[in-house]
C-alpha cells in the first residue's frame, strides 16, 4: 500500500519527465550542504546579497526601522536573521523553515546573543501556509524572505506567494526579499554546476530524502548531476540524469527509467529587476525600493503595500 504521506513525490516520480519538489533537498544532510553551497567561490548569491545589505545598511535600516515583527522565510541557520537583528532592532523575530529541528537550535542561538528578543521557530512549509502562533503581533510585521528563494517557483506561483506575504502584514507592514538578477550565463552555469561537486552532492542528496520518505530504493550512483541556464524561461534547471536503465521500486509503486533520463528538481528564475517589481505591484505591494551590488548581479527590495 502507499504511505498516505508525501503522494506529490510519488505523483512527480510517475510524471514524463519526472520531478521532485526543490523543497526536499533540505533534510538535516541537504540543509548542511545548501550552506556549504554558500560558501563555495562560484556561488556568488549568498555572498552578493550579504554585501550589499551590508553596503546600504544604513538605508535599509531607516526604511525599516527598529521595533519591528521579523518574519524570516526559509530562516535556516538564522546566520541572516543575526545580521537583520542588529540591523533592524525587532522586538520579535519568527523563523519560519521546512527543516524544523535545524531551525530550532538555530533561534536558540538568536536567543542567546539578543537577550531581549523574542525569538519562535515554526516549522512549515510556506506553499502550504504557516500557522503563526497567535500571539504574533499583527502591526509592523516585515516579512523577510533573503537569498533569491522565491526563485524555486514559476512566476504564476511566485505572484501567489507574493500574495500570501501581502495577506501576512497589515498595511503598515512590508516585505525585504533578495532576487538573483539575469547575468552571464557563465557566471550562473558555475554558480550552480560547482567545480568541488558541492552542489552535485546536494542534487542527489534528494534520493537519499525521498527514499526515507516513501520508503524507495533510488541508488544515487545511478545518478548525475545536470544544471543548464533555459534562457527561454530565464531559469537555471537542476535536474538527475541516470546513468543507466534503472528500476525504482516504493511501496505501492515503480518506475523505470531509461539511461539518460532525467528528474527534474529544481528551477532557479533570474528576473529582471522591473520584471520583479511588477509582480510585487500585482500581487499588492505598490512601493517597491530596491538596492542592487555594482555588477547588477542581485538586488534587496523593499516593498510596501
Ligand atoms: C535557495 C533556492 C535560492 O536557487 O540558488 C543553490 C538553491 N540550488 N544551488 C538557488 C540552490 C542549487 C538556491 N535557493
Amino acid at each position: 500500500m502507499p504511505l498516505p504521506h508525501h503522494t506529490d513525490i510519488t505523483d512527480g516520480l510517475r510524471l514524463t519527465p519526472a520531478r521532485i519538489s526543490p523543497k526536499y533537498f533540505y533534510d538535516q544532510r541537504g540543509s548542511e550542504l545548501f550552506e556549504a553551497i554558500t560558501r563555495l567561490p562560484e556561488y556568488y548569491p549568498t555572498r552578493t546579497e550579504t554585501a550589499l545589505m551590508q553596503w546600504h545598511a544604513e538605508d535599509i535600516a531607516r526604511v525599516i526601522g527598529p521595533g519591528r515583527t521579523l518574519i524570516e522565510l526559509g530562516a535556516g541557520n538564522c546566520q541572516k536573521a543575526r545580521s537583520m537583528c542588529r540591523l533592524v532592532q525587532p522586538a520579535c523575530f519568527v523563523g519560519v523553515d521546512i527543516s524544523a529541528d535545524f531551525l530550532q537550535s538555530a533561534v536558540q542561538g538568536l536567543r542567546d546573543e539578543f537577550p531581549g528578543l523574542d525569538a519562535r521557530a515554526v516549522g512549515g512549509d510556506l506553499t502550504q501556509g504557516i500557522d503563526l502562533p497567535d500571539d504574533i503581533p499583527r502591526s509592523g510585521r516585515l516579512v523577510f524572505y533573503p537569498g533569491s528563494s522565491i526563485g524555486n517557483f514559476d512566476p504564476p506561483h511566485a505572484l501567489q506567494l507574493l500574495a500570501y506575504m501581502r495577506a501576512l502584514v497589515d498595511e503598515d507592514g512590508g516585505l525585504l526579499i533578495g532576487i538573483d538578477l539575469p547575468k552571464d550565463v557563465a557566471v550562473l552555469e558555475a554558480a550552480y554546476d560547482d567545480a568541488a561537486g558541492v552542489t552535485a552532492a546536494f542534487n542527489r542528496n534528494v534520493l537519499t530524502h525521498v527514499n526515507r520518505l516513501i520508503g524507495s530504493d533510488f541508488d544515487i550512483d545511478h545518478w548525475q548531476h545536470r544544471a543548464f541556464f533555459n534562457a527561454q524561461e530565464s531559469r537555471i534547471e537542476m535536474h538527475l540524469e541516470s546513468i543507466q536503465a534503472v528500476q525504482v521500486r516504493w511501496p505501492g509503486g515503480a518506475r523505470m527509467f531509461a539511461p539518460g533520463e532525467r528528474i527534474h528538481t529544481e528551477n532557479s528564475y533570474k528576473y529582471p529587476l522591473s520584471v520583479f517589481t511588477d509582480m510585487l505591484a500585482r500581487a499588492g505591494f505598490g512601493h517597491a525600493q530596491a538596492w542592487t551590488d555594482e555588477r547588477g548581479w542581485f538586488a534587496v527590495v523593499h516593498a510596501r503595500p
